[in-house]
This record gives structure tokens, sequence and C-alpha cells, in this order.
């Protein structure tokens, strides 16, 4: 198997192994640094930094580590639909949830009085801290932005969740295309209209997004194990990024219960749901997933929903209480078993090796 592909001198890494971002505050430096020094690509999910924390993120990883990592952010992090939402809208949403807002002993919250997109100026702050790869999601980024990546050197990796998405990717002139399967933990990175409900998983989508395009292909959803790694790179992906393997880790910052449900999780249950934020993310089933989803039409748009959600998520992980809190997982979550970075990291580079 090649284990030298492109992509490895691309990106400045050893091994074509990816730590993907966490965003929500659950990406740690001691994570992403972790990894980068064991030879593959560490990720820090920035979209809920603001562009001061960004830089300050920056300096934090460069004192970890001397090799490459990687910045993550949201290239729409506004759904057009909050135009919908105004003060009363959200009122008589946490309204609706007040029963758990007392469950939880959380605040209801405020409808928020500034509140506007960030993104602007986080990658602006991206492009002062020139990381070695900046990762994006659920869209394309400005190609004056693209521009200055490549100027400073900055290579960049957008998602795509069909063939089409990947197809815009490459034609906007990013560097590289993560083919984002269904079997993910976290949001549905999709961004092209037609793309929410198709949900392809990543076994068909490695290879036809590499088929279809000639930037390197990194794989991810359901990569847990040394087997996943070589069936990644046999459908003819250049390298894997693996999210919930690592979120179990001691070194993530995902709380403790959040942790012991992946660890334990057995019955392989987990669901598509937009209770959290108002976008479709993977989650172990818990009791606020349940109550939301039977009236999936109350759902507000990102960020409002998440806006809701919040303060119920904070007051359940200072109680410990995993109910209520969001627990991201991937379809292969039975699979995670190891507690540190390092063991997942040394799992996953077994399999590239072509005798095992
Ligand atoms: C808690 C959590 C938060 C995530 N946040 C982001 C994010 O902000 N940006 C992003 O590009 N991917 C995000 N992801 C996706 C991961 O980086 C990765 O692509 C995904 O988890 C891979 O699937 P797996 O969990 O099956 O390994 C997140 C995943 C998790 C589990």
């Amino acid at each position: 198997m090649n284990t030298d592909s492109n992509v490895t001198a691309l990106l400045g890494i050893d091994f074509p192994i990816i730590q993907g971002p966490f965003g929500g505050g659950l990406s740690t430096v001691r994570l992403a640094s972790i990894v980068s020094n064991l030879g593959g690509l560490g990720s820090f999910g920035a979209h809920n930094l603001e562009a001061e924390a960004i830089e300050n993120l920056g300096r934090e990883l460069r004192s970890q580590t001397e090799r490459s990592f990687a910045i993550n952010l949201w290239v729409s992090d506004w759904d057009a639909e909050m135009e919908t939402v105004d003060e009363s809208a959200f009122s008589s949403s946490v309204q609706n949830h007040k029963i758990v807002y007392n469950r939880v002993g959380a605040e209801s919250p405020r409808f928020p009085k500034k509140v506007k997109s960030g993104y602007e100026r986080q990658v602006e702050a991206v492009l002062r801290v020139k990381p070695k790869v900046f990762s994006f999601v659920f869209g394309i980024p400005a190609q004056e932005i693209l521009r200055e990546c490549r100027r400073h050197g900055i290579v960049t990796v957008g998602a795509a969740t069909t063939i089409a998405e990947a197809l815009a990717l490459e034609a906007a002139g990013v560097d590289v295309v993560l083919a984002s399967g269904a079997e993910a933990a976290g949001h549905r990175p999709w961004f092209l209209e037609g793309s929410e409900a198709d949900l392809v998983g990543t076994f068909p989508l490695i290879p036809l997004i590499k088929d279809r395009v000639k930037i390197p292909v990194i794989a991810a959803g359901g990569i847990v194990d040394s087997r996943g790694v070589k069936a990644a790179m046999s459908l003819g992906a250049d390298a894997v990024q693996v999210g919930t393997a690592f979120l179990a880790t001691e070194e993530s910052g995902a709380s403790s219960v959040h942790k012991q449900r992946l660890l334990e999780n057995t019955d392989g249950r987990t669901r598509l749901s937009k209770a959290f934020t108002g976008r479709w993310a993977r989650f172990l089933p818990n009791a606020f997933l349940d109550r939301v989803d039977e009236e999936p039409e109350k759902i507000l748009p990102f960020p409002a929903q998440s806006w809701l959600a919040g303060p119920i998520k904070q007051a359940a992980l200072a109680k410990e209480d995993g109910d209520y809190q969001s627990l991201y997982a991937s379809q292969a979550a039975p699979l995670v078993k190891y507690r540190t970075a390092k063991q997942v990291f040394q799992e996953l580079k077994a399999g590239l090796r072509l005798d095992t």
C-alpha cells in the first residue's frame, strides 16, 4: 500500500492519518499536537472561536509542535432561514422546553441582541496564523481567500458529501477534498442544494470521488481501526481522517460521560438529528434527542437552535448528565476501544502496512 502518496508531502506529514477537527470546544491543543508530533496531521475545530482566540490558538499549537497542523472553520455559519427567527419565535421555542431547563437547572436563554456570522473575521485570523493546513466544511471560501492561502503556502482541504460537491471544490481551486461519508460523527457537511438527503456512505463515496477528481482525496466516516484504514486506502483514498476514535481518548475535550458512553456503546445505535444545533449531526441517542426529534417542525435553524440547546448542554456537562449532553458519535462507535491518542494513532498506522 502506498503510504507515501503526494498528500503526505503536500500536508507536510509522515503518515496519511488525520485527526479530524472537533468544533464546539471539543478540540484540544494537546490532542492536535500529539497527533502532529507522531507524524500525522492534528486538527483544531475553531468555528466557535473569535478571531483573537484563533491567533492565540496558533501560538499555542506552535508552542507544542513544530509539525504541520490544521485549523478548521465553517464557511457557512448562518442558515438562510435565520431570517424567520425573531425574539418572539425564539422565546416560544424556549418556552416549549421549559421543563428541560428546569430539569437540568439551566437558565432559559434570551434572544441574543447582536448576532451575526463570524466567519469573515475568523478566516482573516486563520490567514494571519498561516497554519500548514486550512480545512473547512459547509461551503467553499471566496476566491480571494483561496488565493491568499496559495500565496502563503496554506494547503486547503474542503469537505464533500457528494460527487457534485467534490467537483465544485476542485473547480474552485481547493487543494484536497475530504470525502465525508454519512457514517461520520459530527455535522453532515453538505453544502450544495440537493445533497442534504443523499447520505452517501464512505464506502461508495471514496471511489465515486476518486474517479472524478484529480486532487487528493481524504476519506472520513466510520474509520476507527486498522481495518477501516486498509479499506479506505484500498478504495483509493490518499489519506484517512478519523474523528470518534480520537474523541474518546483522554486528550480530547469531550466530557467524561461522553467518552464513557463511546467506550461502552455496544448496541451501535446512532442517529442523525438537528436537535442540538439546527443542522444534521450524528449522535448517540439520549433523552434530549428523543424529546426534540418528536416535533422536528419546531427545530430552529442554525445557529438559533444551538442558542436554545446551549444552556441545557452546559448545565448537563456540569452535572455529568449524559441524557442532555450532545453525544456526537460515529456509526462505528462500538469499535472504539483505545484511551490515548497514541494508541489510536498506532492502531491506524498498522492499517497502512502491506503485510497486515
Ligand atoms: C464532536 C465532533 C465535532 C466535529 N466538528 C467538526 C468541525 O467543526 N469541523 C469539521 O470539519 N469536522 C468536524 N467533525 C468531523 C470530524 O472531524 C471527522 O471528519 C469525523 O468525525 C469522521 O468520522 P468518524 O467520527 O466516523 O471517524 C466533528 C466530529 C465530532 C465527533
